[in-house]
């Protein structure tokens, strides 16, 4: 299958794409793929473990191999020989030059960028190269998955973003304001009949005008937000405290990390979407809000290894309070990379299957899931493996 990846050059997409030569090439086991699971055994009859990247990019880097190298060179987080055998493969993937329209000042962090709107372009000129380059690259088989940085909240506007028809006259208009480079993204991959999924707390394809886009191109979508490290904690083991009847009262998770996601999220508006996307969790999963206190902080020396403290202040019988600690120590990179892969495939195993519309079923792999409220790990895994399953009996 092939991926289209906006943000073809970060940690995580090199990184999906360094494992994927890696695993064509035997040199990897498959730790870390839910897609391999015996559950799933079936998934590699319609999708088998093999790939073919390209994407956006908004770093004028020359291929993906100089962006990889460079992210290998500040994080080391696998083994440098692993890096060099697929060197030639990733040397092939060039990015094309994406938009980065009301992607907020933390993207300036990234050094220098070039960007479709340098070049002065409408918004219809934008969604027609974006669409030119897909276009170039997919073929039947292809999924479009957003990577890119973390763009602030929109400006959401319900006259331009209720409706398709309200969303194309924004583009024929030309109101620049109203519209961020994840949507642009999104729009262009729907029209062309692309599965989309948002590894990203951006807006994507999750608006309503671009949903009503994918029902009527009868196309897959899914997002947002990949749950990798703290958040897959928090939604693993909060459901504990609600099945034994325990009250939680507090819960403070404080993370740190470095790296260029790192120095994005240091922008408050970039790190508003980011916060909200971490903070709904347990409202959703208790039915009632804790206190909560979500902080994400740049910590440059940690680079991509991500630290998370867990503070939860809880009460159980007798009213007694007690209080549980976590500490949450992942190279992002690493546990997100595997995600892309399972995504792509059961996103295409969804096209196959004739599904269209949000994907809700794949909410597992989402910190903020599109139209549903569950968000605790267990019963999300349950859902994947019965949508799974019957569809892979039909
Ligand atoms: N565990 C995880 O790593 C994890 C979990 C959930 C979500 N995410 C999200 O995934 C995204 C990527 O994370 P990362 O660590 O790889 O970040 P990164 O900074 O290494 O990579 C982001 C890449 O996107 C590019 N980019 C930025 N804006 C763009 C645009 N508008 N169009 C095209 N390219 C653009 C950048 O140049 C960069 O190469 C972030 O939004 C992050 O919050 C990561």
């Amino acid at each position: 299958m092939r991926v289209w990846l906006i943000g073809a050059y970060g940690i995580v997409s090199t990184t999906a794409m360094v494992g994927a030569k890696a695993l064509e090439k035997n040199l990897i086991d498959k730790t870390g793929l839910v897609s391999e699971l015996p559950c799933f055994s079936k998934l590699s009859e319609y999708v088998p473990l093999k790939f073919e990247f390209g994407g956006h990019d908004i770093r004028p880097l020359p291929t993906a191999y100089d962006a990889a190298l460079e992210h290998w060179e500040m994080n080391r987080h696998f083994d440098r020989p692993i890096l060099d055998a697929v060197a030639d493969d990733l040397k092939r993937i060039k990015a094309c030059k994406g938009t980065a329209l009301n992607c907020g000042e933390g993207i300036k962090e990234l050094g220098k960028l070039e960007t479709l709107e340098d070049e002065g372009l409408t918004l219809k000129e934008i969604v027609e190269r974006i669409e030119k380059d897909m276009k170039s690259f997919a073929d039947d088989e292809t999924v479009v998955i957003n990577v890119a940085s973390t763009e602030p909240l929109p400006n959401y506007n319900e006259e331009y973003h209720g409706s398709l028809e309200g969303f194309e006259t924004m583009i024929d208009e030309d109101k620049k304001e109203y519209a961020s480079a994840s949507m642009l993204y999104a729009y262009a991959a729907l029209k062309l009949g692309l599965p989309y999924a948002n590894f990203t707390p951006s807006p994507g394809s999750s608006i309503p005008a671009l949903k009503e886009l994918a029902e009527k191109k009868g196309v897959p979508h899914t997002g947002n937000d990949g749950k990798t490290g703290e958040t897959l904690v928090k939604t693993t083991l909060a459901p504990m405290f609600a099945y034994r009847n325990l009250k939680i009262l507090g819960w403070m998770s404080y993370n740190i990390l470095g790296d260029f996601d790192g120095k994005v999220l240091s922008h408050r508006e970039n790190k508003e979407s980011k916060v909200i996307s971490k903070d709904r969790v347990l409202e959703k999963m208790l039915g009632y809000s804790p206190y909560s206190i979500t902080e994400i902080e740049y910590f440059p020396s940690l680079v991509d290894n991500k630290t998370a403290f867990d503070f939860i202040h809880f009460e159980g019988f007798l009213g007694t309070r007690m209080k549980f600690y976590f500490i949450w120590d992942g190279i992002d990179a690493i546990v997100a990379a595997p995600l892309i892969l399972d995504i792509a495939r059961f996103l295409l195993f969804a096209k196959k299957k004739g599904i269209s519309g949000v994907v809700k079923e794949m909410g597992f792999f989402f910190k903020s899931p599109m139209e549903t409220n569950i968000v605790n790990t267990h019963q999300q895994f349950e859902i994947l493996k019965k949508w799974f399953a019957e569809l892979a009996e039909g």
